[in-house]
């Protein structure tokens, strides 16, 4: 039998609310650390979803040196939201991406719960304030807002709503820790977060250079690859900048450099989803990556992902 940290037995049993990538990817993860999960999803091909899952993840928990097996006994999937909350120690919510939908649901959830229950919604985008406006206690529900795919990236972004208490934050943050991830607190509730923000900031521009014909799109993996994402997987952005200063620093960096960084501001594109900006990335994309499956590319992908992970700190 799987063992269960100490630090997590007061978190057993685990919901997850909906079975797409996030939330069979969260529940993978759970039953991996010896959790009992409750699988909701009103999808009538639930049963089939997670067969094709857990047929599928075996090398990643391998290669992430956790358990493949045993998992069934600690599984129950269904469509009844109050059989699946009953008595559940935390909820991690994983619906579609939608204000109304998320409120609707974390309502529902309240009926079913105890008080003690930690509540929590890895939506990427939409604040807890937002999602328990109208639950009459919100004290235990936040964001816990994974690095897709949760069960390999550490990240989690934890962002407390108005009405959160410090004891759920604590929780949140033990919970996660527990888990083997890197939990983030987030000190102010923003559109997007942290990592999404500095994510899609600079996707922005790589976008742009592409659709002016700048650079190719196979050819920006490479440039990252080889000088940005190097140098951040190893110190961050902020560290980067800072010795990026020499002796100086920061500050000396700023000063150096900062005029500069003004005019590429400037300079940069801002590029809107529109048909045909949409049309044209996607023709480049398919010229770039079709000579693999999209399949093939992801296993690439995180075999990589979890080499670097075993040399980093
Ligand atoms: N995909 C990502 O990269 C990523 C990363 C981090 C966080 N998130 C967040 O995770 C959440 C889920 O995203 P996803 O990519 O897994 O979406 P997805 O579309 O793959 O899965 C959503 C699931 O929710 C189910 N669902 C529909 N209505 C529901 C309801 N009323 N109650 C419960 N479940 C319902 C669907 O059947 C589907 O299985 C979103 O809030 C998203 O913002 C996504």
């Amino acid at each position: 039998m799987t063992h269960i940290h100490s630090d997590l037995q007061r978190f057993n049993p685990v919901t997850v609310i909906g079975a797409g990538t996030i939330g069979l990817s969260w529940a993978t993860l759970f039953l991996a650390h010896g959790l009992t999960v409750r699988l909701f999803d009103p999808r009538t091909d639930l049963q089939e979803v997670v067969d094709q899952h857990f047929k599928s993840i075996g090398s990643t928990l391998s290669l992430l040196g956790l358990p493949e097996n045993g998992f069934e006994l600690r599984l129950s999937i269904g469509d009844d939201l109050q059989q699946a909350i009953t008595g559940a120690a935390v909820i991690q919510e994983n619906g579609p991406e939608k204000l109304e939908l998320k409120q609707q649901l974390f309502t529902d959830i309240e009926s079913y719960i105890n008080p003690h229950t930690l509540l929590l919604s890895s939506s990427s985008t939409i604040p807890a304030s937002d999602i328990s406006a109208s639950m009459k206690d919100k004290s235990r529900m936040l964001i816990g807002h994974p690095f897709n795919p949760p069960l390999v990236m550490p990240l989690v972004e934890v962002v407390p709503g108005k009405f959160t208490s410090n004891e759920a934050v604590e929780d949140a943050l033990l919970f996660y820790k527990a888990l083997g991830k890197a939990p983030q607190l987030i000190r102010k509730e923003v559109f997007g977060f942290v990592a999404n923000r500095l994510q899609f900031a600079m996707l922005r521009e790589a976008m742009y250079l592409v659709d002016e014909g700048v650079v190719k799109m196979e050819d920006v993996d490479e440039i990252v690859k080889d000088s940005i994402g190097l140098r951040w997987a190893a110190s961050g952005p902020m560290l980067g900048m800072h010795l990026g200063g020499g002796h100086g620093g920061m500050e000396a960096f700023m000063r150096h450099l900062g005029s500069t960084m003004e005019k590429s501001w400037a300079a940069q594109g801002n590029l809107m989803m529109n048909e045909e900006v949409i049309s044209r990335l996607a023709t480049k994309s398919r010229e770039s990556y079709n000579h693999k499956t999209i399949d093939e590319h992801a296993q690439i992908r995180d075999q990589k992902q979890m080499a670097i992970l075993k040399v980093r700190d």
